[in-house]
């Protein structure tokens, strides 16, 4: 296991982050103005319905996809000035795991090239022999049997392929990692195996996880801190007990009460269903964007942006209705 790391500048912070699509009824505003931090070897899930802006979110950090404004901050570095050779040695820090590995790699490669791909691309090893080496201990360290080396993706199930997602995503020795709803399509029981996997490779490797999911289950597993986004926004940010135990946005509060309950005793809860129109991402309005569908909003939620405020420690909200003091960048 790696030392804690009590380094006080965060391994990835976000300013004002924006990423808007041109389409063709205007601007769609799919990250608008995200601040977040990550502290090393920490984990940070990101919550939020279809659509909300997860994956963008994720892909602009990784400049997948070029921002439209804001910073991203890594290891106190706005990578987004980064030209194109900085942005090579760059890749190599920061990593994807996706929700379904089969459309991100190549299914006419074996188990064991797809694994050593990157390490080719950034010629880590003088010979290709070398790479193939360290593809197959990659295998060993992520619970892959050698024998599938020379199988193909197609004929594995989907947890062993999100195993090759994995060992891949490894191979350069990144710090930060990416994971896009990595456990989305897998069965119950091997979603936990693939969780508490990646949960030993952080301890192991001393990593920083991104943890993007629309399940609020998973997220709690295995987050340190969790951000609620809604519509492109930050509605609220703290640490992953304090959000199931004191949520203050009424979004949080709505997500929350839609969890499943296991013990029948309490199957009676009250669920509070969100109505009301969903705003469009397309040139919204000032105003918050969950006001169509809250019960509590007033004339100024209509009016006016709620900025995120911080309120309590490391606990951020942006809502009219909750005091505290707002959050500059
Ligand atoms: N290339 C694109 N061009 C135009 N609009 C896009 C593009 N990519 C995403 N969007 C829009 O941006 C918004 C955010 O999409 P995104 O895929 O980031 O959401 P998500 O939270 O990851 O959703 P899901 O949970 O379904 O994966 C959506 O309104 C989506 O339609
Ligand atoms: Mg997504």
């Amino acid at each position: 296991m790696q030392a804690v790391n009590n380094n006080p500048v965060p391994l990835l912070e976000t300013r004002g982050l924006q990423k808007y699509f041109k389409v063709p009824k205007g601007m769609l505003h799919a990250v608008d103005g995200v601040n977040l931090s990550i502290p090393h070897q920490r984990t940070l899930g990101v919550v939020g319905e279809s659509g909300c802006g997860k994956s963008t979110l994720g892909r602009t950090i990784l400049r997948l996809l070029e921002a439209t404004g804001g910073e991203v901050l890594f290891e106190g570095e706005n990578i987004l000035t980064y030209d194109k050779k900085q942005m090579h040695r760059m890749r190599r820090e920061m990593q994807i795991i996706f929700q379904d590995p089969y459309s991100s790699i190549n299914p006419r490669m074996s188990v064991v090239e797809i694994i050593a791909e990157y390490m080719i691309v950034h010629k880590i090893y003088p010979t290709q022999q070398q790479a193939f080496q360290r593809a197959a201990e990659l295998m060993d360290f992520v619970g892959l049997a050698r024998r599938y080396a020379n199988a193909y993706p197609h004929e594995l199930d989907g947890g062993r392929r999100q195993r090759i997602g994995i060992a891949r995503a490894l191979s350069l020795n990144p710090k930060f990692i990416v994971c896009d709803e990595p456990v989305s399509a897998l069965d119950v029981s091997i979603q936990a195996q693939i969780l508490n996997l990646l949960m030993d490779i952080q301890d192991e490797m001393g990593l920083t996880y991104m943890f993007i999911t629309h399940d609020l289950s998973v997220v709690k597993h295995i987050s340190d801190e969790i951000l609620v986004m809604y519509l492109g926004q930050c509605v609220e940010h703290c640490g992953s007990d304090e959000l199931f135990e004191n949520p203050l946005h009424p979004y949080t509060k709505a997500l929350l009460s839609a969890i499943p309950e296991p013990d029948i005793t309490m199957r009676g809860k009250e669920i509070r269903a969100i109505r009301g129109e969903v705003t469009s991402p397309i040139n919204p309005p000032p105003g918050c964007r969950f006001a169509s569908r809250c019960e509590h909003a007033c004339e100024r939620c209509h009016r006016e942006t709620p900025p995120l405020c911080e309120v309590g420690p490391r606990h951020f909200v942006a809502c009219h209705l909750v005091k505290g003091e707002p959050v500059h960048v």
